[in-house]
């Protein structure tokens, strides 16, 4: 179970103040989801973001338990440079950190950042990444040459034998994203999405799993907005609340959306138009027309919530990364009213947490 740290910006309501991005804000959220059972906390990248690995760093020092989740974007920092960083950053945190591979949402913020223009050259760019920092991680010397990468024996410290290659997350909805998840992740996530869909992807992931003998070794989370408050009428209140203020929002993103090359992203702007935002009675994609990306939100009580976020684990997900606004609150209310019905249910991913 995870939670999001909003280095993009966090605020109470779209179109209204900004939230300010402190440190003591960053460590206000982080804290409040540690305290919620919260067991990592997703760190993005993109151009509006602070950076992840300075703020991780700061977040591991002021929690105890909670695990980084730190953003992974092609050709943004050189392996050897992110293999030390992750060694040192285990070794400082015993091992509290996995990684989340994403290719970046559109060619124009990649080129902004002295990254790779297409799309497909990111993904085999990613791979190559991946590949070389398990290597860098696990032996000694390595001596490796690919498309992007070439490498003469580099030394990384702390010393590899004293920690373990963390876990690849992978967010994307592309071919190439899926069997890159299928050869490489322990959890692809999805942005919300009818059950049934999510279901019939698990499957197609796990095909693709199957061919690199990985059949079992994949989970699945839903990365979903939460709009939870002790009554229904008051939630989907605290909902319209969220957008009253919004249209200029609403138009800056239309324009922005219009750059953007990601399946993933195609895929939540085609929800904000179908059913009058419902897709099903507690799963609403209103906050679709005001963001990119993971916009699906559950609004309800918190029984209401749980049987929606229990609905994905019929279909096949074993656990949830969260976010709701404002974060720090949100995260708060989730703890107290809706993880324990979640244990009670035997959620895989808290049933995990506990052994
Ligand atoms: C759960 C999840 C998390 C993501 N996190 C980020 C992120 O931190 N930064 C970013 O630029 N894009 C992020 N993305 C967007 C991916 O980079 C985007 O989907 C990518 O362009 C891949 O395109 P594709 O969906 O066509 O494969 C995320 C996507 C998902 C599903």
């Amino acid at each position: 179970m995870g939670w999001f740290l909003p280095t993009n910006g966090d605020t109470a309501t779209f179109g209204g103040p900004e939230i300010p991005r402190t440190l003591s804000n960053f460590l206000d959220v982080a804290q409040r989801a540690e305290r919620a059972g919260f067991e990592y906390i997703l760190i993005p990248v993109s151009p509006t973001c602070w950076d992840a690995w300075t703020t991780a760093s700061f977040v591991a020092a002021g929690t105890k338990t909670i695990k980084p989740l730190v953003a992974m974007k092609p050709g943004f920092i050189h392996p050897v440079a992110h293999a030390k960083m992750i060694a040192a950053f285990s070794q400082f945190t015993g091992g509290r950190l996995h990684l989340n591979l994403i290719a970046g949402l559109s060619e124009k913020d990649s080129v902004s950042e002295g990254q790779l223009a297409s799309k497909e050259a990111r993904y085999r760019q990613l791979e190559e990444e991946v590949l070389l920092v398990k290597k860098l991680l696990s032996e000694k010397a390595v001596k490796f040459s690919g498309e992007f990468y070439h490498v003469d024996e580099p030394i990384i410290l702390p010393d590899i034998e004293s920690i373990s290659c963390p876990e690849f997350f992978l967010g994307g909805g592309s071919e190439d994203a899926l069997e890159i998840s299928a050869k490489h992740s322990a959890v692809h996530l999805f942005w919300g999405d009818f059950p049934s869909r999510i279901e019939q992807q698990i499957s197609e992931i796990r095909q693709r799993a199957a061919h690199h003998n990985r059949r079992d070794d994949i989970e699945f989370a839903m990365r979903l907005q939460i709009i939870c408050r002790e009554t229904e009428a008051e939630a989907w209140k605290a909902a319209d609340r969220l957008i009253s203020n919004a249209e200029e929002q609403k138009i800056k993103k239309q324009i922005r959306d219009a750059k953007l090359n990601s399946v993933a992203n195609s895929r939540q702007q085609e929800l904000a138009a179908l059913n009058d935002n419902r897709l099903t009675p507690h799963l609403w994609s209103g906050l679709n027309n005001y963001r990119a990306g993971a916009g699906v939100a559950v609004v309800g009580n918190p029984r209401q919530v749980a049987n929606q976020l229990m609905e994905f684990v019929d279909a096949g997900c074993s656990g949830f990364c969260l976010s709701g606004y404002p974060h720090a609150n949100e995260a708060q209310i989730f703890g107290e009213h809706v993880m324990p019905l979640l244990r009670d249910y035997s959620v895989p991913a808290l049933a995990e947490e506990t052994l």
